[in-house]
């Protein structure tokens, strides 16, 4: 939608063309909405071919939004266009009277949370999942970032020398002043070839059962070996040649004698190395804290979206445990199945039907630094990707595919996906939550 059309603008217009009074009265509270909505308007388009999402709107056959059941916004919408949509619907609901839904006692809700997780109130989860608590994941300690093979790892991490080209490092896409992510929708790499993903945070890449978005890697030492030979990131031909670079480098051959005993450079030290250093990667969060005692550090809003993350909006059906993630594999519909920015997640790996769209649940630590959000990077937003979850999950694969074999699979979303009903001030406290995880 152009945001030319956006309620709040047009009410600014009108009532400036009509110079109504009320402008004095509304003008405060319209232009703090209006600053909301474009603080959240999607992003523009960067390169040719890579349009922002919000140009799919345009091109989604009519069928496809006449199907709404109203008040609702689309059934549909991947990524961008539940945050457009449902951002245009907004202000109403916030001049909306408070519904049987407004908040809860949230000093009672104080209470039950400042106690141990054991006698948190039961979360929401369906019979068919495996649930695992909230709680604080183990730690790297001091001894383990000190480690000598971890800080080889440091510097072969921050090293350029492992790229063809000698211009990119591991940290030029996970950077820590960017929760160890780039901060883009998705990476650019050599040649500035942009990449079909978003660089995941790197803070509990140890933790993870799976790497990747697809889980196509088991292991962070199998795993470093991808980045170093994909062609539009490290684009070395094989690893021999890195090999022999780090084998001509001044420093390196001593530091590998010093660890290992002789200073043979070989692709599995400098794996083992870069692994080392990212296992020390993770560091307390503030929910961590608050696990731990500091019972005042979080609002009591955030708390209110601990209560609705764990219960009414299902999040911890799926991100549950002390990582947030169940390490499993679902379909948000979010694949853009026969569209541009398709991409079939973890069926790539398995060539199971079944797996068309999914992909790995990420862990949500640090969530506040590490946008913008999803295997695709479409939402620069934590409110936006709300919005998502309240309809349901993205959009369905077109109806014209329907002789698709594939078709089925990819329009199939996780059946942990539900519609939730969720005010306007229960999506803020999700995100106040989420801010502190
Ligand atoms: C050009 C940007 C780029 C470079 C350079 C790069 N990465 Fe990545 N990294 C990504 C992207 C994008 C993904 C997600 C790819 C996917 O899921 O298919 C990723 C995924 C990962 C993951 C998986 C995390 C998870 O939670 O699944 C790890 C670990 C990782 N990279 C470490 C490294 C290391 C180590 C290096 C250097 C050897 C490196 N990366 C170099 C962009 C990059
Ligand atoms: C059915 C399982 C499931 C449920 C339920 C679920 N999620 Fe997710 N979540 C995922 C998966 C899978 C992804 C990655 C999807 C993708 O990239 O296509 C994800 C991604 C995310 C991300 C992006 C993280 C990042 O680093 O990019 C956030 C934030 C998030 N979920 C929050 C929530 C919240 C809040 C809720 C509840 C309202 C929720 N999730 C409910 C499975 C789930």
């Amino acid at each position: 939608m152009d945001w030319h059309q956006r309620p709040v603008v047009k009410q600014i217009r009108d009532a400036v063309e009509k110079r109504h009074i009320e402008i004095i009265l509304v003008a405060p509270f319209v232009m703090l909405t209006a600053v909301t909505i474009l603080a959240d308007l999607p992003p523009q388009p960067t390169t040719e071919g890579h349009p922002a999402p919000v140009s799919l709107v345009a091109k989604a056959p009519a069928s496809e939004t006449e199907q709404l059941p109203p008040p609702q916004p689309a059934p549909a919408p991947a990524g961008a266009e539940a945050r457009s949509e449902i951002k245009a619907s907004e202000p109403s609901a916030t001049a909306a009277p408070a519904t049987p839904s407004g908040p809860p006692d949230l000093v009672a809700l104080r209470a039950l949370y400042t106690q141990d997780p054991a006698f948190w109130p039961p979360a929401t989860i369906d019979p068919e999942v495996d649930y695992v608590e909230l709680g604080v994941p183990k730690l790297p300690r001091r001894q383990d970032v000190s480690d000598p093979l971890a800080q080889l790892g440091k510097t072969l991490f921050e090293d350029p020398l492992l790229s063809k080209s000698g211009h990119f490092s591991c940290q030029s896409c996970h950077h820590r002043q960017l929760g160890w992510g780039d901060g883009l929708p998705r990476s650019f790499g050599h040649g500035r070839q942009e990449g079909r993903r978003n660089a995941p945070s790197l803070f509990t890449a140890a933790a993870q059962d799976s790497l990747f978005w697809d889980g196509r890697a088991t292991t962070l030492e199998e795993q470093a070996l991808g980045p170093l030979l994909a062609p539009d990131e490290m684009a070395n031909d094989d690893l021999e040649s890195v090999v022999a670079r780090v084998a001509a480098s001044a420093n390196y051959p001593s530091q590998m004698k010093e660890i290992f005993g002789s200073p043979e450079v070989n692709i599995s030290r400098i794996a083992s190395a870069i692994a080392a250093f990212q296992r020390t990667l993770d560091r307390p969060t503030r929910f961590d804290r608050f696990l731990r005692g500091a019972k005042d550090i979080l609002s009591d809003e955030a708390i209110w979206g601990l209560h609705l993350f764990r219960t009414k909006a299902r999040c911890a059906n799926c991100h549950m445990g002390p990582n947030l993630t169940d390490g499993k594999f679902h379909n948000l519909g979010l694949s853009y199945y026969n569209r541009k920015l398709e991409d079939l997640g973890r069926y790539s790996v398995t060539g199971d039907p079944a797996d068309v769209g999914k992909f790995k649940t990420p862990s949500l630590r640090h969530l506040a630094r590490t946008g913008p959000y999803m295997h695709n990077g479409v939402f620069p937003s934590l409110r936006g990707l709300v919005n998502l979850y309240a309809i349901g999950g993205g959009r369905s694969a077109r109806e014209l595919d329907k002789d698709d074999p594939l078709f089925p699979h990819a329009s199939t979303k996780s059946p942990q996906l539900k519609r939730l009903s969720l005010t306007n001030a229960e999506r803020e406290a999700i995100v106040a939550f989420l801010k502190e995880i």
